[in-house]
């Protein structure tokens, strides 16, 4: 395989970067015909890349590289529902996920949408029965707890969009009287954190697992199953468990009723399967169907933009190439996620996952080394509470490209003796300096002119010229929070097809899994011969002594 890096366009990139390295933001801000070309918006998503290190130019540059990297092209085998993702032979489909009941798209030959409907309806019929009293607990309760046990993509999506709804007017008013818990981590303190405080009487517990094998989740099912059974008696596992799963053979070898399972597909991603009933059995138990149906309705949206406008309008394609703009050409292997909404406060942990654990690859999607690196680290917590905490670093020490995200209209508001409190204007406010701040700096110069004593003006220079984009929406709602996430969905995948990569597997994460079967194993045998361990037991030296001394306590 010809590697994108061979390319004339990356060349070309590579060529230009001493260019903009002379360029510096502060400077580049003054130009109106500039930010003009960088700035987008599509359906109230408006997004400013203006002080991003680059040029007209190098957007130009980017998308002849998006071109060379046949970008559209791998687009539109994504949604024709080729099978991109080739090292498990799987299509790449979670838009079908939220595709309206009449769309077409195909796996195999076969239009997947009746399916996705299918399973959207029984979540719609189930969660109205759970929601309306109908459907009781063994005890003849109304079930108002729900507890969501899954790790990874089978968590932290619909933890994200949980978080950002709890706080939503409409979503809150629908969730009233309800609970949802999230319980992913096997340490037990997470167990007790997410049961101790629940009634098992009122509580479903629904088991997310796309394979229905992760150990975490597993043993955290079978502990929820004895802590409604030890209180409920047998009869609590059909009334009280349901499952998400591709596995329906295991979730029936696990005990429960087929009919409290509700199904996806090998065609959608872990980390893409929020839309999935992966997020939408648990969201919907808490805030009602309709809401979770504008959410998909606002994926859908952004699904559409990213399949059908052009390269240079794209707002997830933008944020792609920009990243590997970022990342690639500039060496700036960190990227922060700074939304200015305390509701998102799951968002960077979510993306974080999204991200990494798909374009984390050392190789092309034919198994070719790749001479550059792929996949950026990504970190991030709302403002201004990230203020307070790691933005010393970024504003002078290393450069991070850095994501703003902000909102014009806030959920809530507080009032103080009849008067609003104006809490969101002070965060916007910040959201809006802090670009500034980190594009255009502080020189010695202005400081000497305020006065500055001469020792802390190096101290207090900030040298400015660091990247940041600005993304606002104009609320936060169900249907703006689809869009975001279908945007952040689709700017990892476009990064992955310039980079050349198999965004969609996840190899990466086996070994250690393999490593833990065989701790588990040696530890229970210890255990029971009560011996030590030693390296004939096939560990280095190291991990002998680790283990020995857990094994001591
Ligand atoms: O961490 C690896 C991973 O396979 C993720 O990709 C996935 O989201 C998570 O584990 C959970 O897997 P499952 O939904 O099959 O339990």
């Amino acid at each position: 395989m010809v590697l994108i890096s061979e390319s004339r366009e990356w060349k070309a990139l590579a060529d230009h970067v001493t260019a903009v390295k002379q360029t510096h933001l502060k400077d580049l801000l003054q130009d109106d015909a500039r930010t003009d070309a960088l700035v987008r918006e599509t359906e109230g998503v408006y997004m400013d890349f203006s002080r991003q290190n680059a040029t007209p130019d190098t957007l130009k540059l980017l998308l002849d590289l998006a071109q060379a990297a046949d970008v559209p092209g791998k687009v539109a085998a994504m949604f024709r529902g080729e099978h991109i993702n080739s090292t498990e032979d799987r299509a790449v489909l979670h838009a079908a996920l939220r595709s309206p009941r009449d769309a077409v798209m195909e796996d195999r030959g076969q239009n997947v949408v009746p399916e996705v409907w299918g399973v959207l309806d029984k979540i719609k019929a189930f969660s109205d029965r759970v929601r309306g009293g109908e459907v009781k607990g063994v005890t003849g309760k109304a079930l108002t707890n729900v507890v969501s046990i899954g790790i990874g993509g089978s968590a932290l999506g619909p933890l994200f969009v949980h978080t950002a709804l709890s706080t939503e007017p409409q979503a809150m008013a629908q969730a009233a009287g309800r609970q949802l818990v999230f319980l992913a981590n096997v340490d037990p303190v997470d167990a007790v954190r997410a049961l101790h405080s629940l009634d098992p009487e009122t509580t479903l517990v629904v088991i997310v697992s796309k394979t229905f094998t992760t150990a975490e989740t597993m043993l955290n099912a079978r502990t929820a199953r004895a802590w409604l059974t030890e209180r409920l008696g047998a009869e609590a596992v059909s009334k009280h468990m349901i499952a998400v799963s591709t596995n329906l053979k295991a979730v029936a070898e696990f005990g429960l009723n087929p009919e409290n399972a509700f199904g996806f597909w090998d065609w959608v991603g872990g980390r893409f399967s929020v839309s999935s009933a992966v997020g939408m059995v648990p969201l919907s138990l808490q805030y009602g169907f309709p809401i979770m149906e504008r959410f998909l309705q606002g994926m859908h949206a952004m699904d559409t933009h990213f399949r059908t406008a052009p390269l240079q309008d794209n707002l997830p394609a933008l944020l792609g190439l920009l990243n590997v703009w970022n990342t690639t050409f500039l060496g700036r292997s960190t990227t922060a996620i700074l939304p200015y909404q305390q509701a998102l406060q799951h968002f960077a942990p979510h993306i974080q996952q999204l991200s990494m654990e798909s374009n984390g690859k050392g190789v092309a999607i034919d198994g070719t080394p790749l001479p550059f690196e792929t996949g950026e680290i990504d970190f991030g917590e709302p403002g201004t509470n990230g203020q307070h905490s790691f933005y010393q670093l970024i504003h002078q020490g290393r450069v991070i490209p850095a994501e703003f995200i902000g909102v014009v209209a806030s959920q809530q508001d507080v009032y103080l003796q009849g008067e609003k409190v104006s809490s969101h204007e002070e965060l916007m406010c910040n959201f809006f300096a802090q670009p500034d701040a980190l594009a255009c700096g502080k020189d010695a110069a202005a400081l000497r002119a305020e006065g500055v004593p001469e020792h802390l003006v190096s101290h207090k220079t900030f040298t400015g010229n660091r990247p940041s984009l600005s993304i606002l929406l104009p609320e936060l709602n169900a249907y703006t929070l689809g869009q975001l996430l279908s945007l952040y969905e689709h700017r990892i995948a476009t990064s992955g097809f310039v980079w050349g990569i198999n965004s969609f597997d996840q190899w990466g994460v086996e070994l250690g899994k393999v490593l833990a079967n065989k701790v588990r194993a040696k530890v229970a045998e210890a255990r029971t011969d009560n011996r030590p361990l030693s390296t004939a037991d096939g560990f280095n030296s190291s991990t002998v002594r680790l283990l020995n001394r857990f094994l001591e306590s």
